[in-house]
This record gives structure tokens, C-alpha cells and sequence, in this order.
């Protein structure tokens, strides 16, 4: 019979005089492990196995959103390949948000670490980021999306109207995305960024620069990073000038 070691911890426990002085001691353990003799199953670690299987089975869930969303983006890439002379989707990249992210993120919000709260509260497990050569292919890719009959909208953040106090500047997207199981269907929230390669470009510079630990930004870089943001844009109005000159010069 499987006994569990934290009972068996517990029933010692109830027969011992020197209770908080054994607590202490890593001999403890192996005091109750010889006495028992008999096959010992850590159920920490079954519990343990538990929990990181559930959790597994919950990341599939959102990997499986990312790829419908990719296949949907490469379909798109595949036929301007094909039918025009130019891409409006410069490149695509996706990550499922790591589990200290997560937690941190959850512990930020006030939210209890569990994975109830992680599914209900957290919609941007599954990330998926388009790079766009120009502003309006942001806006015509993310139209392409949100128009496909297996995509709802939860939610639309448009930071390249309104930027972010620090220069931050993209459009943000939530999206449910349909995905057929075996036996079943499930709409899986994707969090879509698209951005010019300009903001792109800002964004991961600025990234890089505050994750360098022990390091804060002064308000005098804050002037600087958020004077590198007016520049991208001048730089994204300019190059969008100059392509709605070459697509009338082109008709
Ligand atoms: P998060 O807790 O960061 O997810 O914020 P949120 O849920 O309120 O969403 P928001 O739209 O503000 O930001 C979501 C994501 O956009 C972040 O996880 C980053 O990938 C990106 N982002 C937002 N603000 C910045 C920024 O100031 N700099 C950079 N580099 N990326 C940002
Ligand atoms: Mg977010």
C-alpha cells in the first residue's frame, strides 16, 4: 500500500517530545524512511507530476492557437508571394508566455497562482508578433485577421494612434481563434501585436535596454528613448509618403 510520507511525517510527529528540533534535521526523514520499510512514493513528486501534466496539457492549448493563427499568416505571405510584387508582412515570430512571466504578471495583478486564474485573468499566454515594412500594411493585415469568420475580437489596443507615455507605439490585438480538437472545438485568445519595422526596431532596443538588470532608466533616457519614438514615427510618416507615391505612380 502507497502511504503517504507527509501522514507518516504527521503521525511521527504526534509521538515525538522533540517535535521542533527534528523538524530541523534532515536525519528526520531518514529516521521514518527506514522504519517504514516498505516502498515510499514522494507524493510531492505525484502531486508535482500532476500539476506540471494539467499544466502541459494547458500550454498545447495555447501553442495550438499560435499555429492556426501562423498558418493563417503564411497562407497570406504565400499568396502575396504569389500575386503581388510586394509583401506587406516583413516577418512573423511567437512565443507561449514562460511560466515566470506568467507568475509574475499574476503576482503583479493580485491574482492567486493558479491555473483557473491563469486561463480566466491572462490573455496573452499565446503571443504571435507581425512585422509590417509600412503603417498601412499594419492596418490591412490586422483587417485580413479580424474579418476571417473563425476570429472574434476581444480586444483592440492601438498604441500607433495613441503611444505610450515612454514612446511605445503598435497595434495590439485579442483575438479567440477557432481550433478544431479530435472531438471538439475550442476558440483559444491570441494576443497579436503588429508593428512597422520602426517600432519594432524601438521596441526591441528598448526591451533589451530594461531587462539589463540593476539598472533603472533615468528620466533623462526616458527623454531620449521617447525623442528614438518621435523619430521612428517621423520615419514611418515619411516612408508611408513615399509608398503612397509609388502606388499611384505605379496605376
Ligand atoms: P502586460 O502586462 O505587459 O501584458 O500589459 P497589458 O496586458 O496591459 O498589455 P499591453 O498592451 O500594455 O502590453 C502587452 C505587450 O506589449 C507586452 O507584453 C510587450 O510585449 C508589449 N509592450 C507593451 N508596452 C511596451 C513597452 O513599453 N516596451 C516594449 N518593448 N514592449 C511593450
Ligand atoms: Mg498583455
Amino acid at each position: 500500500m502507497k502511504k503517504s510520507i507527509i501522514n507518516q511525517i504527521e503521525n511521527s510527529l504526534e509521538e515525538d517530545d522533540d517535535e521542533e528540533e527534528r523538524k530541523e534535521s534532515d536525519d528526520y526523514i531518514e529516521i521514518i524512511l527506514d522504519e517504514t520499510k516498505e516502498e515510499i512514493y514522494l507524493p510531492s513528486t505525484v502531486d508535482f507530476q500532476d500539476v506540471s501534466a494539467k499544466y502541459q496539457q494547458i500550454m498545447f492549448f495555447y501553442e495550438s492557437g499560435i499555429n492556426q493563427v501562423i498558418a493563417k499568416l503564411q497562407i497570406l505571405v504565400n499568396e502575396f508571394k504569389f500575386c503581388n510584387d510586394r509583401n506587406p508582412i516583413d516577418n512573423i515570430s511567437s512565443r507561449v508566455k514562460s511560466l515566470e512571466s506568467i507568475t509574475n504578471k499574476m503576482k503583479r495583478k493580485g491574482l492567486p497562482l493558479t491555473m483557473n486564474y491563469m486561463v480566466k485573468e491572462l490573455h496573452d499566454i499565446a503571443g504571435v508578433r507581425v512585422v509590417c515594412p509600412f503603417i498601412s500594411d499594419v492596418y490591412y493585415v490586422a483587417n485580413i485577421l479580424v474579418n476571417q469568420h473563425d476570429v472574434e475580437v476581444l480586444e483592440i489596443k492601438d498604441y500607433i494612434k495613441n503611444p505610450k507615455p515612454n514612446g511605445y507605439r503598435s497595434l495590439h490585438l485579442i483575438i479567440m481563434v477557432d481550433v478544431y480538437f479530435s472531438d471538439h472545438k475550442s476558440q483559444v485568445p491570441v494576443e497579436i501585436q503588429l508593428r512597422t519595422i520602426a517600432m519594432n526596431f524601438w521596441a526591441s532596443t528598448e526591451h533589451q535596454l530594461r531587462y539589463k538588470k540593476d539598472r533603472k532608466f533615468t528620466p533623462a533616457m526616458q527623454e531620449e528613448l521617447l525623442d528614438c519614438s518621435r523619430l521612428m514615427a517621423e520615419a514611418d510618416a515619411k516612408m508611408q509618403k513615399l509608398a503612397e507615391q509609388f502606388s499611384v505612380t505605379d496605376e
